[in-house]
């Protein structure tokens, strides 16, 4: 008996003596996942996201914002960046360009870090590069232009967190005091123990102020990039009335899950998951080791690794947003904007398995990656390294009527050994792969299917009648 499929799994049907309920479990989530996010539909489309972080910090090339508040250097310090921030080559279409070659649809920038420093021209402090450095300019709004204008959806960056308003340090997460004073950060907390509601709620205010410009200046923004959410419980960030005013600007706008758990999807960082993150779900990731501009960090991802941190993503079903991090004068490291071109370079190459697709079947079926097509009868098995003669594939119900390497076209043939097939245990695919035909960063193979994809998911059985 054959039983309905969740996430490239056969799963048997109730009654049956092997049912498993993990399948079961997968299923029922894969199909609640469906009704909960209609309005994601453009975001679980996209795969690639380019995130930007720019600000002062790259001036002196120092980790943003956590330099002073983990006391690597002076605040002070820290705030004479401010007068060396020119801005002098930014160049918002440059941008643009590189994130659309990049293949990416959408863009999310830092329109004000944890620091407090604003990108743009806020009426609500002083303290934005239009005021307080010689930029000079608003750069949120030659940004937003450039990326609308290039049809990428727009983001924007939020630090909930601001480590220089006066008001912020005036209450402790949930407002609980901590034993130790000293454990207290003065850049969140009050360093003398004294909460001060009334402050905070001015603070709450000055974000909402932010917001609204941000959210209204701009022409409709995409989506909300919220961090920091972690120094304040929900309550104090007064959530879900705060998530309801940020909608009334824009009801379809979609906010990441920094938010308290009021977001609409999840932002696991820098450490790929490796159980696929419950709903929609996006992983940020920097190229080297830090998320702004810091020259002296080396440790630069190669375009293989990037490209198969991506496939890492997409198979489980979720986005990718890559970070860079632009030099103070608004231009690109050459090793960063390489990723993004060879990246896109390798996107526009196998472009259907990327859009359009959904996550694929379990490692246990095909050690690598995989996307299945929406309707379910094509599936692309990405290949990371050089096969010595097969590509092995088990547990695959269909037939396959043609199978071809996708980025040049070229046929390959296939064999089944194995299975029992009257008790509906199909036997192993293998398919003809040497290195002379796989892509030079990761291969894709396309395999068109008689019908829907079954996978089985069984653990075989005794021949008791041949
Ligand atoms: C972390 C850091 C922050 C960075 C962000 C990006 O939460 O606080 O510096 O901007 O991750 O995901």
């Amino acid at each position: 008996m054959r039983g309905r499929i969740a996430n490239g799994l056969l799963v048997q049907m109730p009654g049956n003596k092997h049912a498993d309920p993990e399948q079961s479990r997968m299923y029922s989530e894969s199909y609640k996942e469906k009704e909960l996010s209609a309005m994601q539909e453009w975001f679980k489309e996209a795969k690639l996201g380019i995130f930007i972080h720019y600000g002062i910090y790259a001036v002196d090339g120092v980790a943003e914002s956590w330099s002073f508040y983990n006391g690597k250097m002076k605040y002070e310090d820290y705030m004479k960046q401010l007068d060396g921030f020119t801005a002098s080559s930014f160049d918002a279409e440059k941008w643009a360009d590189l994130i659309a070659k990049s293949g990416a649809r959408y863009a999310v920038l830092t329109t004000k870090h944890h620091d407090g420093v604003a990108l743009w021209d806020t009426e609500y402090s002083d303290l934005n590069v239009v005021k307080k450095t010689p930029a000079k300019r608003d750069l949120i709004k030659e940004y937003a232009e450039a990326i609308t204008g290039r049809g990428i959806r727009l983001g924007m960056y939020y630090s909930l967190i601001d480590w220089s308003h006066a008001d912020y340090p005036s209450v402790f997460e949930g407002g609980n005091a901590p034993e130790d004073l000293n454990q207290a950060n003065p850049y969140s907390s009050p360093a003398d123990g004294v909460q001060d509601e009334a402050k905070w709620q001015k603070f709450l205010q000055f974000n909402n102020d932010q917001l609204r410009e941000i959210l209204t200046n701009y022409g409709k923004v995409d989506l909300l990039w919220f961090d920091g959410d972690w120094e304040r419980s929900a309550k104090q960030w007064n959530l879900p009335e705060f998530k309801q005013y940020l909608q009334s600007f824009n009801p379809d706008i979609i906010i990441n899950s920094r938010l308290q758990g009021y977001g609409d999807y999840k932002t696991p960082e820098q450490g790929i998951p490796i159980t696929r993150p419950e709903g929609p779900w996006e992983f940020c990731t920097t190229i080297n080791g830090s998320w702004g501009y810091v020259p002296d960090d080396n440790n630069y991802k190669s375009l293989n690794q990037m490209i198969r941190m991506f496939c890492d993503c997409i198979t489980l079903g979720g986005n990718m947003l890559l970070d860079i991090g632009p030099k103070e004068d608004g231009t690109i490291d050459k090793r960063q904007e390489d990723i993004l071109l060879g990246l896109g370079e390798w996107i526009r190459a196998h472009e259907e398995a990327v859009f359009g697709t959904e996550e694929g079947i379990m490692t246990r079926y095909y050690l690598g990656g995989s996307t299945i097509a929406k309707d379910r009868k094509t599936l692309y098995l990405f290949v990371y390294d050089d096969p010595k003669e097969n590509v092995c594939l088990k547990g695959l119900c269909n037939k396959v009527e043609k199978i071809t390497v996708l980025h040049s076209g070229k046929e390959l043939t296939h064999v089944v050994h194995g299975g029992v097939p009257w008790f509906n245990i199909p036997g192993t695919t293998w398919i003809h792969l040497t290195a002379d035909d796989t892509h030079k960063q990761v291969t894709v193979l396309k395999l068109e299917l008689d019908g829907e994809l079954e996978m089985y998911g069984g653990s075989g059985a005794v021949v008791t009648h041949n």
